[in-house]
């Protein structure tokens, strides 16, 4: 989708962080946006801010758990701007650290609820009005690079993430054929405050009693033992360095959304781990033949278990010019 120019994005999530770095790529593009948040103080903050740089913006409470909600968010973008064409699933909130057996039923229903059902309710509420405008749409759900290569102890995010990657697969292949395009957002590290407002935005219902901690304390750390004794430490290197603003995940989304991107990526040293799971499956094929018929079979009748073309027309970009 190259020419943004005068269309509307609607961003869920758009009132802080990657989100709000998102709505102001979208809003330099020249695009009206449509900031759809659960935190009213942070809309109406970053509506003013997009008045004082003169781009175009809409600013509305949205809860994207609530279908019912959702449809009139949806119905009120289409009022104030006419139509929707890009719509970025960006809300999303954490649940801490622990064994995923560990994990509360409150902390699975919040995160499944947000990262997940939240993503396909913006996927059902939003797609077909873009689909029967019939102009050029894209729709891009942010995950995350944990859902590609899972961190130890954060099992449900990625659980969560993973499942979006496999969503916007499954959408761009059912987009083909269409002006609409679907991108899978799988940032590293990002410079936002998202433990403090997942714990902020997680309702009354939702929240564990002080009793249910997740996470049992971790060991304590051994120091001055046998193995450890004339161990020097390396210098601690300035952690911050690892992360990207938001700004910067915001463009890298908005030339995603004009290239087509199947994968918005953001860190290039994340290649390796991509790598690496990859060749685990490789490598965990049964090491046999492969049965004539069964190639006929899946060649001619289900090309698409054997080669799914969206796979391929993925292309590598160049350097962020920011
Ligand atoms: N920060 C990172 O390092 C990082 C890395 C990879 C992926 N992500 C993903 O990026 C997305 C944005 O996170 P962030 O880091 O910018 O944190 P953030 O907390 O600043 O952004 C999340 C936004 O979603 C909103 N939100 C939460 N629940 C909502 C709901 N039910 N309905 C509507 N809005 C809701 C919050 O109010 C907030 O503005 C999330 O999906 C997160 O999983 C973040």
């Amino acid at each position: 989708m190259q020419n943004l120019q005068g269309k509307t994005a609607f961003v869920t999530g758009g009132a802080s962080g990657i989100g709000l770095g998102i709505a102001k790529a979208c809003g330099r593009a020249g695009m009206n946006v449509v900031i759809a948040d659960l935190r009213q103080a942070l809309i109406d903050e970053t509506v003013k801010w997009f008045g004082e740089k003169g781009y175009s913006a809409h600013g509305i409470r949205l809860d994207v758990t609530n279908r019912e909600a959702y449809a009139k968010a949806a119905d009120e973008a289409e009022r104030v701007f006419g139509k929707i064409h890009v719509l970025v699933n960006n809300a999303g909130v954490e649940v801490g650290s622990a064994k995923l057996w560990d994990f509360t039923y409150k902390d699975i229903d919040f995160i499944t609820g947000v990262n997940f059902l939240g993503i396909l309710n913006g996927i059902k509420t939003i797609v077909p009005r873009i689909l029967a405008h019939g102009e050029e749409g894209h729709v891009v759900s942010t995950a995350s690079m944990s859902g590609v290569s899972v961190v130890p102890g954060a099992g449900l995010y990625c659980a969560t993430k993973g499942g979006v990657i496999a969503m916007m697969e499954t959408l761009a292949s059912d987009l083909t054929g269409t002006a609409v395009g679907a991108s899978a957002f799988c940032p590293g590290p990002v410079q936002t405050n998202f433990a403090a407002n997942s714990t902020q935005v997680r309702p009354e219902g939702l929240k564990n009693d002080a009793s249910a901690a997740a996470a049992p304390p971790p060991p304590p750390t051994p120091t001055g033992d046998s193995h450890t004794a004339g161990f020097v430490a390396p210098p601690m290197p300035d952690f911050s360095k690892a992360l990207i603003s938001p700004e910067e995940a915001g463009e890298r989304v908005v030339r995603g959304i004009r290239r087509g991107d199947l994968y918005i990526m953001t860190h290039p040293e994340f290649a390796g781990s991509v790598s690496a799971k990859n060749g685990a499956m490789l490598r965990s094929f049964p090491d046999e033949p492969s049965d004539p018929e069964r190639v006929n079979i899946f060649e001619n009748f289900f090309t698409f278990l054997t080669k799914n073309p969206i796979y391929d027309a993925q292309t590598t970009p160049g350097p962020l010019e920011l």
